[in-house]
């Protein structure tokens, strides 16, 4: 059996992408925050993030709207509190955001808004179709200045620490509070952790832990997201005795690369709100005998019916073509996915990519409040990991770093 080492701090943080940073940078330095990663800062999904984050920054647009684009994507199954939350909360996550040095893209001195599925208006801030880089990028300097946060990488979540809690009395008229229910309750009180360089235990302690550890993404063949996508946190929280909800729900991504030497390279869905079109191999739409929103249906619709067309015609892959925007417009708006295309021989500005639906997102996880409050006191969660119920059985696009933000807000 490894040595082990017990470490204290004020708050534990599992996870480096959009949430677990931004929920570090929150606390400390007024607190003792300890950040794990199971390998560097800069391996997270967040990083990997196309898209953008929605937000109502238009006149001309409501955040009624957006809730309302929420809660039809989530078919039925969002809960209203919640959105109402999170979409409320969105202009000043962005605006926190701005204040750490992030630099969103922008036309004529005014952020630039783009569009995607299931948006009935314009409201992706984005950096051009890198919006995780560039947030991720930010964030990690604002935390390399930031005193009080020791970091851990290559240090894998092994389990929780938990104890029984004492019931004081007033808890017996209060069988049910929103956490830490009672009875039979218990208190997290921190975690244990291999440590990959040494190979050992260390055990880490702390009154607050925080769960920010994405998604699971890897339990399928084709996904978008990145190897460290295992759900550990999920299954750590659900070991720990909480709850999680709606795990059924896996969204896939419609627009996946397809390719032998990039298999898990997001198409963004940015391309279709700015005009790209789905085709057959013949150079025919099929989009708008689905639906009339065509290629901006939600996500899952447009899934579907690419899994439609593919299963009824025998066909590999279909393909998204934006060719008609212009090569320009195309390097201007998306130059990482331009030029990861034109390094497998794919040239965007004048042939349409190969694409298919991959696994995405985790819209279920470990249910919390909407501070981020799970059923076991003193363990939060944040982002994929969690389940505040914004995301339904199907999460709108741009709304994932969204809810990152605003959770790890409200958590902190
Ligand atoms: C994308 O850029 O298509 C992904 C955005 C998201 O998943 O919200």
């Amino acid at each position: 059996m490894p040595a082990t080492t017990t470490t204290e701090f004020d708050v534990l943080v599992v996870g480096s992408g959009l949430a677990g940073l931004c929920a570090a940078l929150l606390l400390a330095p007024q607190r003792r925050v300890a950040l794990l990663t199971k390998q560097t800062l800069i391996d997270s999904a967040s990083i990997w993030a196309q898209g953008g984050i929605a937000a109502v920054m238009d006149p001309g647009d409501s955040l009624e709207a957006h809730v309302q684009d929420t809660l039809a994507a989530g078919a039925g199954l969002c809960d209203l509190e919640a959105t109402r939350f999170v979409v409320e909360h969105a202009p000043e996550a962005i605006a926190w955001l701005q204040s750490q040095g992030v630099q969103f893209s922008e036309e004529a001195g005014r952020l630039h808004l783009t569009r995607e599925g299931g948006h009935s208006a314009r409201r992706i801030v984005h950096a051009t179709d890198a919006t995780g880089a560039a947030v991720q990028t930010a964030l990690l300097e604002r935390l390399r200045e930031t005193a009080g946060i020791t970091v851990f990488e290559r240090h894998m979540l092994v389990d929780l620490i938990t104890t029984p809690m004492e019931m004081p009395t007033e808890a017996a008229e209060d069988p049910a509070p929103a956490t830490g229910g009672w009875p039979g309750a218990r208190r997290c009180l921190g975690l244990q952790a291999l440590d990959e360089t040494s190979g050992k235990l260390i055990s880490l302690k702390a009154s607050h832990t925080v769960m920010a550890t994405g998604g699971a993404g890897q339990v399928y063949r084709h996904t978008t997201n990145p190897p460290t996508a295992t759900g550990d946190g999920m299954a750590a929280a659900w070991r720990a005795g909480c709850r999680v909800m709606n795990m059924e729900f896996i969204q896939f991504h419609p627009t996946c690369l397809y390719h032998p030497g990039a298999r898990n390279f997001l198409i963004s869905e940015a391309l279709r709100g700015e005009g790209g079109r789905l085709l057959l191999p013949d150079g025919s739409r099929f989009m708008p005998a689905y639906d009339p929103r065509a290629e901006l249906a939600p996500r899952d619709i447009v899934a579907r019916a690419i899994d439609a067309e593919m299963k009824r015609g025998g066909l590999a892959c279909v393909y998204l073509d934006i060719t008609h925007r212009g090569a320009d417009f195309i390097r201007a708006h998306f130059p990482t996915i331009h030029a990861r295309c034109l390094q497998l021989g794919i040239d965007i500005t004048c042939e349409p990519i190969p694409v298919v639906p991959a696994a995405h997102y985790a819209c279920g996880g470990v249910l919390t409040d909407l501070s981020g409050r799970t059923d076991l006191a003193g363990l939060y969660a944040i982002g994929e990991t969690a389940c505040p119920g914004l995301q339904g059985a199907n999460r709108l696009a741009s709304n994932s770093l969204l809810e990152c933000v605003v959770l790890a807000r409200s958590a902190a």
